[in-house]
Parts: structure tokens; sequence; C-alpha cells
């Protein structure tokens, strides 16, 4: 089905026949936008921005490109196409046909599911909310708002889902949804790392980065779901988290890329020098890569977890790429390998594989970022400069699971205390490391001009040229 743009809740889930629920969801409509006022990208309601909006739902065609002023942004609803005679691929189910309602025993934790994956999605759009006035172009700033109109519609989807099989508690979660906020004493969002600031451009690719490619891990176990819209409504989501996860990666690759160009150009590496010819040194970089990757892993849980288990074996939530694995998809009997501590050694202790998801999510994404930091490495490579990035150990610097509590270095040896605060500044940003960021942060909005600490694009969105007037300011 196409995207009906005529009507006041764009949608392909034939809304218009659906008298109740479209009511209640264009009664949600005033409230979302009233958050997306308060909220959303700050001084930003005039600005024209070149946008893509879906338009269909195929993967060849689905993006229309085009100025819009983002309160008048025209966020819908969105589900991929059902499959046909679609069956449950893991879990106790597997085989059954899929649901096309919540059965009533897994209805809270499937609630629940949703909410946590919806309460992301507005928090990023809060915690991003002052970036624009500090953007480093106007490419960049366009790149900023796509993502934010985005996870603004990634709400919609799952505020939809609640609407729609729900019920009343799923009308009030959709409410609550847009009273928590990001940071906030009283009422913050659900999940740690959605409540952390992002202050400056630096934060914001790494969050892309890291963050957003969490989403997709996330997102991508529950298109696996027995519950068949949320698996079509989380299809659609990922094909837009892809530019996300390029505007995180190509951003840190192009500030990378102008690092490496100024220590070519002054043939220095010394860090005071760099910052002095206002580049952002390589060791600081990787102090954001170690705090945001360290963040982003607690967002995963526990390493063993008897709800990740039941989230399996009820059929609610799979396993990345769950179709292109060969095992039973029930893991009876079946072990997967998880970090312990014991004293000051870290050992590998092999458990059922159906308590180890988390970790195992958590290394699915862990690879796909290392294959990216793989890419980053080329860049310092081609300079002539003997900086490589790497990622830290799995237990550097977190807070759930195994090693919270602890001190663990980079390198993965156990601390103590002393030896954590004597060279944690090491590791980790600094309060000079960032301010230091932060004093870089100007608002650069002449066409074609970028900040001095970031190189250009290779090209434009849309095939547009570079210096194309990607945001308008009139
Ligand atoms: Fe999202
Ligand atoms: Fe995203």
């Amino acid at each position: 089905m196409s995207i009906n743009y005529d009507e006041r809740i764009p949608n392909n889930v034939d809304l218009a026949s659906q008298r109740t629920l479209q009511r209640a969801l264009e009664h949600w409509q005033p409230n979302y936008l009233r958050w997306w006022a308060e909220m959303g990208p700050e001084k930003s309601s005039t600005l024209e921005v070149y946008l893509r909006t879906a338009v269909s739902v195929d993967p060849k065609g689905w993006a229309h490109y085009g100025y819009v002023r983002m309160p008048e942004y025209r966020w819908g609803i969105f589900l991929a196409p059902a499959e046909k005679d679609r069956r449950i691929g893991f879990g106790a189910h597997k085989g059954e046909a899929v649901w096309q309602e919540v059965p009533g025993e897994y209805r809270s934790t499937l609630r629940r599911l949703i909410v946590t994956q919806g309460d992301t999605e507005p928090a990023s759009v809060e915690q991003q909310r002052h970036l624009g006035l500090t953007c480093p172009s106007l490419y960049d700033l366009r790149n900023l708002f796509q993502v934010n109109v985005e996870e603004g519609r990634h709400l919609w989807a799952m505020v939809y889902l609640l609407h729609a099989y729900f019920g009343r508690d799923g009308r009030e979660e959709a409410e609550a949804l847009l009273e928590r906020r990001s940071g906030d004493a009283d009422n913050p969002r659900i999940l740690t790392a959605f409540n952390e600031k992002t202050p400056d451009w630096l934060s914001f690719f790494m969050f892309t980065f890291l963050t957003d490619r969490d989403g997709k891990f996330q997102l991508a176990a529950l298109a696996e779901s027995a519950f068949d819209p949320l698996s079509r409504t989380c299809r659609f989501m990922l094909t837009e988290e892809a530019h996300h996860l390029f505007v995180g990666e190509s951003g840190v690759a192009r500030i990378i890329e102008r690092t490496c160009q100024v220590m070519a150009e002054h043939r220095t590496d010394d860090p005071v020098r760099l910052r002095g010819l206002g580049v952002i040194d390589l060791p600081t970089l990787q102090k954001y890569l170690n705090f945001h990757y360290s963040v982003t892993s607690d967002l995963y849980g526990g390493e063993v977890s008897s709800n990740a288990a039941s989230f399996y074996t009820s059929g609610l939530k799979g396993r990345f790429e769950e179709g292109k694995i060969a095992d039973d998809h029930r893991l009876e009997g079946l072990e997967y390998p998880v970090p312990e501590v014991v004293g000051d050694r870290i050992v590998t202790r092999h458990v059922p594989a159906l308590t180890a998801l988390n970790e195992r999510l958590r290394d699915d994404w862990a690879r796909e970022v290392e294959a990216a930091i793989g890419r980053w490495n080329r860049i310092p490579e081609k300079h002539g400069v003997a900086f490589r990035f790497r990622l830290p150990h799995k237990g550097f610097h977190r807070k759930i699971g195994v090693f919270a509590g602890l001190h663990v270095s980079p390198d993965g040896e156990v601390l103590s205390e002393a030896q954590w605060t004597h060279r944690h500044g090491e590791w980790l940003p600094t309060e000079s490391d960032r301010a230091y960021v932060h004093s870089l942060m100007g608002r650069v909005t002449q066409p074609g001009k970028f900040a001095n600490w970031i190189a250009p694009p290779h090209q434009g969105i849309n095939r547009m040229p570079i210096d194309f007037e990607y945001v308008r300011f009139n």
C-alpha cells in the first residue's frame, strides 16, 4: 500500500478505516508537536531544511528530497510490507504462524520492550537539541536535522504499536513517552546512555556511530519478532537508521582526515601544537571513542540474563540476523562464552547460550564497530601518521554486568581504585579535553564552508554539490 499524504497522519496501515485508532492518534499528534516545539532542535522552526521524507516503503525508492520547515515535517506511520505466510523463526513457537495480535501472556513484556525502544527515540532528539547552534557546516546541520526528524518518526512508529495493540495502557505509555526528559532528575529517560549530554559535535558523531548502531542491533533483533506488526515496523526503521550510522562514521572520519592533514603539513604529532592549530588531536578522539563505546556497551544489559532468555524463548526478540544462523533456533544444549572476573583476572566462562543473548548482541555490535575502526585507520595510514585507533577492552568503564563496580584498563587489566584515579584521564575525556572540544564549536552557515577542525565530505546529499544550500535561513 502506498503512503497517502492527504491524510493528517501519513500512513500505509489504512488508518482511515480504523476510526477509533485514527482519532486516538490524532489526539496524540498535537501533544507530539508541542513536545517537538519544546524539546526538538533549538531555534529551528523557521529554517527550511533539505530533508528526505518517506513516500513509499519500496527499498529501491522510498524517499523524496525537498525543503521542509521541520515543524511541518510529515511524521507518519510506515510499515515494511507483510511477508506472505511468515513463520516464527525461533524459540518455543518456532514454525508457527506469526502473530497479528498480541498474545495475552506476553502483553506486558512486549509493551515494555516497545516502550523501552520508543523512549530512546525522543531522548536522542532532546540530547542533540542545542547542536544546531554550533554546526560546522550547512551540510552537517542538515544531517543533524535529518537524524532528528527520523528519530521523531521512530517515536511515531512505536506509538502506533502502543495505540493499535495495547489499548488504554498503550495510550498512557504513549503520553508518558512525551513526558520523560533526557537528563531530568525527576523524570528521566529509561536508559542511562540516553540521559548523558551530547554537548558538542564530536560527541554527536560518536553517538550516531556507536549508540545509533546499538539502535540498529536492537531493531534488527526486534525485526525477528513473532509479533508481526513490530517486525514490520522495525524493518522499515532500519532503512532510515543506515543514514544515521553513515553520519556518525563519516563525521568522525572527516575529523580524523582534517587532523591528519594538519599533522602531515606541520610534521607534528604534539597534541598541544595541534590544538594551537585548531584541530582535535587523535588521542582526544580515542578518549571520546572509549567513552561512547563503554557507555553504549552498557545498553545491552548484563552478560547473563534470564529476561533475555525468556524474550527469546517466547519469540518476542530474536538474535541479529537470526535467519542466517545455522543452529536449532532454540539454543538447546548450546553454550556461549561470557567474561567473568576472578580476583584480579578476567576469564572466560561458558554459559547456556539462551542466557547469554545480551552478550551475543553486544559482540555482534562490537564486531561491526571494529570493522568501521579499521576503515578509520586507513586515514592516518594514508597520511603517514603512525597513530591507530582501537577499541578498549569490553570491561573498560562499565556500569552494568560483571564489570560494574570494577576498574578495568583499555588493555583489560583489573586496576585498584588508586590506579584508576591516577590514570583514567589518559583514557576518558578530561574536563580540559571537553573544554577544548567545546571551544572549537562555532557556527558555520556559509554554503560550502566547513569549520577548521573537520574536512568536507566526499560528496553531497542526494547527489547535490557540497556547497549546496542544505539549510535556508531566510
Ligand atoms: Fe531511531
Ligand atoms: Fe537513529
